[in-house]
């Protein structure tokens, strides 16, 4: 093993000038192992200082060339510098396009996808991704004078920089650890336990982009943190100041073609919306609904967990999408809708997903002409609100990472969004993503995130943003009872457009 590896095995990191003294020892490996035994870990660097008192006058190899350290990444992520990249012209205005109902949609791929599988995608993305994200972080305190990773490393003094999560973990002697990565190169970060900054190194993600300020060690390339920034919003700006008029409601997870679909919950919301179910203040209040925005899964799909053949009604993918027409069809017609898929729709799986192709379009075509179908995630524009809708996938992620979000407050696991200004942070794990040259889970400045996926109902507001989960319309399916998830379903958000207020109305217990 080499030398340098074995003082990261033991979360202590090797000055380069004390890698150089070891390496001018005859045995340096067998060195390394007594100074680590001895050493008391008080300082997570191994200095020159600490090397002499161990070596001999005469070092028996000859002395070698200073590198400088770097811990290589687990996977590689970008490619090498030298690729030839095409960025996208910074800030470039999307075309906005008006659909049913003055519905502008403002960002979505579809009909846009750049994404070849190339490496030049990853590097193009991940750039993306940076300096949009560092754009906001270096808007907050402490944060105006971030420098590059390289300039960071020439410098003494006390230091901030932005960078892209390489690594996070903890040392063996109870520090956080965190690599971090711009364009430049990669700097060791550490959180030491016994600081403040502890707390939020444990919040850190890998391959976000994060802001941090600290000092240099000893001169060395490690970075002692004194904190970490997320780009997260400004104190709420307020309510939207548009003033529009009607609602819009929002569901999820309809799951067409499932045995658990909950036909009966499902049959009261079409009733209610036609103004056949609830008193005549619902007659009222329905009158003015005049959009519907469903955030994907809206049929069960073919082929989605093992043992789901058993729990399809509908066995074809396309029968199960000329349900949801028929089904669709029995809204007023004077209801825009917008629909935007999820994992179990017939997509392409890696995120962005653009909207359903023109052969399932052609299904509800043919049944009504009040359907905006979008990607996901898309940004659309009602009466001055911007909503972003996203299925949710990545919140299986977040809430494997962070202990302190759960199932239960999926709405609050939303404000991790905001938060990192992403929608998932994480590259890969359970969120497949492909690597477009623009990042679309850039999260701007919404007025409303509408999710589902989880089967989990929430509405929250974090920073100005609200922040709706609108579960499901599926009662627990076999695989979610093996998993422990309870769903909430029959659940509706209502939003005003006059006084930007949400409601939730429930056709289900
Ligand atoms: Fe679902």
């Amino acid at each position: 093993m080499e030398i340098v590896e074995k003082c990261i095995e033991q979360g202590i990191f090797l000055h380069p000038d004390a890698k150089q003294k070891l390496e001018e020892q005859e045995d340096p490996s067998q060195l390394i192992d007594k100074i680590l035994k001895e050493y008391n870990f008080e300082n997570p660097v191994l200095l020159p200082k600490h090397i002499e008192q161990y070596t001999t006058k005469n070092p028996g190899k000859p002395k070698q060339e200073k590198k400088v350290e770097s811990i290589t990444p687990k996977k590689p992520r970008k490619p090498e510098k030298k690729e030839t990249t095409k960025k996208e012209p910074e800030d470039e205005p999307e075309p906005v396009e008006t659909q049913n109902g003055g519905i502008e949609v403002v960002l979505d791929v579809t009909g846009r996808s750049e994404c070849e599988g190339e490496l030049k995608n990853f590097y193009n993305y991940f750039n993306d991704r940076y300096e949009k994200i560092k754009k906001e972080i270096t808007k907050r305190n402490g944060m105006r004078n971030a420098r590059p990773v390289e300039a960071v490393k020439r410098g003494k003094e006390d230091v901030s920089v932005v960078g892209i999560v390489n690594e996070v973990r903890g040392t063996q002697n109870g520090h956080k650890l965190i690599l971090l990565e711009d364009m430049t190169g990669e700097i060791p970060t550490l959180a030491l336990k016994n600081r403040d900054v502890y707390s939020k190194s444990e919040e850190v993600l890998l391959d976000e982009v994060i802001g941090v300020r600290g000092a240099l060690s000893d001169g060395s390339d490690l970075l002692m943190l004194d904190d970490i920034v997320w780009p997260d919003l400004p104190l709420s700006g307020g309510k939207p100041q548009s003033k529009g008029d009607g609602y819009i409601a929002f569901i999820s997870d309809v799951h067409f073609g499932s045995t658990t679909f909950l036909e009966d919950a499902w049959n009261r919301f079409v009733n209610w919306l036609n103004g056949e179910y609830g008193g005549p203040e619902h007659q009222e209040l329905v009158k003015n609904i005049k959009y519907l925005c469903i955030a994907g899964d809206l049929v069960e799909g073919i082929g989605i967990y093992p043992g789901q053949k058993e729990e399809l009604k509908t066995v074809s993918i396309t029968e199960q999408y000329r349900e949801a027409a028929r089904q669709l069809k029995r809204l007023p017609s004077h209801i825009n809708i917008i629909i935007s898929p999820g994992n179990h729709d017939a997509v392409r799986q890696a995120e962005p997903q653009p909207a359903f192709d023109e052969e399932i379009q052609e299904v509800f075509v043919g049944e009504m002409d009040n359907i905006t179908f979008v990607g996901n995630p898309s940004t659309i524009k009602i009466a001055g609100v911007e909503i972003l809708v996203y299925h949710g996938r990545s919140l299986d992620d977040l809430i494997a990472e962070l202990p302190k979000r759960s199932y239960e407050k999926p709405a609050e696991v939303m404000s991790e969004y905001v938060k990192r200004r992403h929608l998932a942070p994480i590259y890969g794990k359970k969120t497949p993503l492909a690597p477009e040259n623009k990042d679309y889970h850039y999260v701007d400045k919404p007025d409303i995130i509408h999710c589902g996926h989880v089967h989990k109902f929430g509405v929250d507001q974090y920073k100005g943003v609200n922040l709706f989960n609108t579960g499901t319309w599926q009662r627990q399916t076999k695989f979610q009872k093996k998993k422990g998830i309870k769903p909430d379903p029959g659940r509706v958000v209502l939003y005003s457009l006059e006084n930007h207020e949400p409601k939730i109305v429930k056709f289900c217990n």
